[in-house]
Formats: structure tokens, C-alpha cells, sequence
């Protein structure tokens, strides 16, 4: 039934994402000297785990083809007709795309969704990404969701996600009882709410969100994307964004030593929150919908034409929605 416990994960995920811009007021950081939580590298000696690129990319993942939880405008596909819109170019890139050849009359626009058929406890895990989908109505992430309890028991880790012409990510944990961004983490970005915990329908998470326009969309692809890094671990999950011209030598030689990245990106300390016990069994996931639960609710807030089904009819406007990935790799 992963099917129906994921299908739970995202609505919630997604609802609580469209109401960010509520909590404004709360968007002001923490991290004044002396009070400050900052992050301490406590593992090292990183070793690959696994692997996921080039030709045998999709050996490791599974194709989610019940409806979109999240009410998008999407048929997720599988098999065959998964083939043509997931791929691996000659070049050993990996393709993820919105069905770009039809205009449809009416109805939903094929895409993708995969998840990693490895659970993962903690861990650090790199994805090295070229280009990441964008535009009116599409609503793309790469994130991951603890396998084996109800939502959100075992934890969602959200890496990259947004909506629409967004130009800048999103980066939210979503959790069980007893979970807190605390408010003195130290980070490059800016915090955007403070309760992981899903309570009473109350499902935002605690998030940040980064501050330049080449953490996401047009932005990002203009200068061929870059790297998402985090680490989940017992004294917090930590996150770093590097753009392609920055990206750490060791990364790069896969020897990857966090102590030497400097201040997260986004942080989540252990201080308030029991990470090891709220985030378990986490399996990656990239997926591309349309409309739905945040897109469409957040259609008319940008510069975007008509609405969000019109949107989903014209296979023009997907031209660049797709994710192409160089890599993912865990270690541990
Ligand atoms: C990103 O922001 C910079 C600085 O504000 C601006 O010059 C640039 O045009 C923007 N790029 C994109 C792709 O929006
Ligand atoms: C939080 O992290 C610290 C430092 O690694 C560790 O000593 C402590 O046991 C952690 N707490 C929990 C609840 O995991």
C-alpha cells in the first residue's frame, strides 16, 4: 500500500507548502552571536553506498503509477510509456520529462514519478543536477519519504521544490510528534516556519527558503544547475546548495567531507527535534506534476496566463519541464 501512504504524503506536504506565505511574520532568522546553533560535522569518513547514474540509472528505482495524490493534472506512467519521457541520453544523462508532443483537449499530461527501491536511515547524499523543470503549472521535487508508517510518522525530507516561475527553492521537513526548527540554527537561507510536526491539519512543516534565483527554475539551468548535498544523521539534517562553477573538489572525487562546506544552506539541529527517530527509512524521490494542491492555488499569484488546466493542454509550455541528472549518490 505504499501507494495510498504515499499518495497521503504529498497532498499534506503540498497543502502545507501553499501555506508559507502565511507565515511571513516568522521569516526573520535566529542565528544572533552566542545563541547561535551551528552545525559540527560529527561523521566523517564518508564511503559511496550507491550509486545512481549513467545507463543503469533506473535499476535502482520504481515507477509510482497510482493517481497523483496531490491532485495534479498528471498521468504518472510506467513500462513503456514511461520510456519515452524517463530515459538515459548517449551521453549518460538521465532524463525525467512532462509529456511535451501532445496538446490534449482535455485531461490530465503524462509525467514521472520514481522512488528508490533502497530505504536509507541516514546518510550523506548528493545529486548532481543539470537542469530541473519549470513553468506555468508545473510543480517539480526531488525529496524523500520515511517508508513503513503513516504519514508523516517516518519523516519527509523535501531537497528542491517549488511551483510555477518560482526563482528561488524550498527546502521543508515534515515530521511526527515533538519536532521544531530551532529558531537559532545557523543557515544561509532564510527560515520560512518553525513546526515540522503535523498536527491538526496544521502541515507546513518547518522550511527555508534560499535567497538566490540559481537555486531554482530558469535560474538554475542557465548555468547548468549545480549540486543539492545533505546529510541525515542523529544530530540533524543539514543541507548545502553549490552552484555549478562551485562545486567542492571533493565532490567532485567522490572522497565527499561535509567539515569542509562551511555553513549549511539549511539546517536542522538535533537541539529540537529527535532526527534519528523522526526521519527512518527515507527513499529518494523525484517527480514532476502539474496544477494540483500548490501549483494551481498558486497559479494566479504569478505571471502566468489564463489558468492552470489551460496551462496543461498546450505541450508548448513544456519544453523545459524536465529534470536532467548527472547523479545521485549516498554515503555512508
Ligand atoms: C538573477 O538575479 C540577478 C541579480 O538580481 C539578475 O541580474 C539576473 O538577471 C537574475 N537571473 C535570472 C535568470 O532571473
Ligand atoms: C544530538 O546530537 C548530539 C551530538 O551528536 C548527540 O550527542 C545526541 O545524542 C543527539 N541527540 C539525539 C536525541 O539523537
Amino acid at each position: 500500500m505504499l501507494g495510498a501512504l504515499v499518495s497521503v504524503v504529498l497532498t499534506l506536504a503540498a497543502s502545507g507548502s501553499a501555506l508559507m506565505p502565511h507565515h511571513g511574520a516568522h521569516t526573520r532568522r535566529h542565528n544572533n552571536i552566542g545563541h547561535a546553533v551551528s552545525y559540527v560535522p560529527r561523521s566523517s569518513g564518508y564511503k559511496l553506498v550507491k550509486e545512481y547514474a549513467g545507463k543503469s540509472f533506473f535499476d535502482g528505482w520504481d515507477f509510482f503509477t497510482d493517481a497523483d495524490p496531490t491532485h495534479g493534472l498528471v498521468q504518472f506512467v510506467g513500462g513503456d510509456e514511461a520510456s519515452k519521457l524517463a530515459y538515459v541520453q548517449d551521453d549518460g544523462t538521465v532524463v525525467l520529462a512532462v509529456d511535451q508532443s501532445n496538446d490534449l483537449v482535455n485531461g490530465n499530461r503524462k509525467s514521472v514519478r520514481i522512488t528508490t527501491q533502497d530505504t536509507f536511515d541516514r546518510g550523506l547524499f548528493i545529486a548532481d543536477i543539470y537542469a530541473m523543470p519549470h513553468g506555468c503549472s508545473v510543480w517539480p521535487a526531488y525529496w524523500s519519504l520515511g517508508a513503513g508508517a503513516p504519514w508523516p510518522q517516518h519523516g519527509e525530507i523535501d531537497i528542491i521544490e517549488g511551483v510555477n516561475e518560482q526563482v528561488q527553492n524550498q527546502i521543508t521537513l515534515h515530521s511526527g510528534d515533538d519536532c521544531t526548527l530551532d529558531r537559532a540554527a545557523d543557515a544561509l537561507a532564510n527560515k520560512l516556519g518553525f513546526t515540522c510536526t503535523s498536527s491538526n491539519g496544521n502541515n507546513a512543516g518547518c522550511a527555508y527558503q534560499q535567497k538566490e534565483n540559481t537555486t531554482y527554475g530558469h535560474g538554475f539551468n542557465m548555468q547548468a544547475g549545480g549540486v543539492y548535498a545533505h546529510t541525515l544523521e542523529a544530530d540533524g539534517i543539514s543541507v548545502w546548495f553549490f552552484d555549478r562553477n562551485a562545486i567542492p573538489a571533493d565532490i567532485t572525487a567522490q572522497t565527499p567531507d561535509p567539515s569542509s562546506w562551511g555553513t549549511p544552506t539549511a539546517y536542522f539541529p538535533n537541539t529540537s527535534c529527535d532526527i534519528a527517530t523522526r526521519f527512518q527509512k527515507q527513499q529518494l524521490i523525484f517527480d514532476i506534476t502539474l496544477c494540483g494542491d500548490w501549483a494551481g492555488p498558486a497559479y494566479s499569484q504569478g505571471n502566468c496566463p489564463g489558468t492552470c488546466a489551460d496551462a496543461v493542454k498546450d505541450a508548448s509550455n513544456f519544453d523545459v519541464a524536465q529534470w536532467k541528472i548527472a547523479s545521485v549518490r549516498v554515503y555512508q
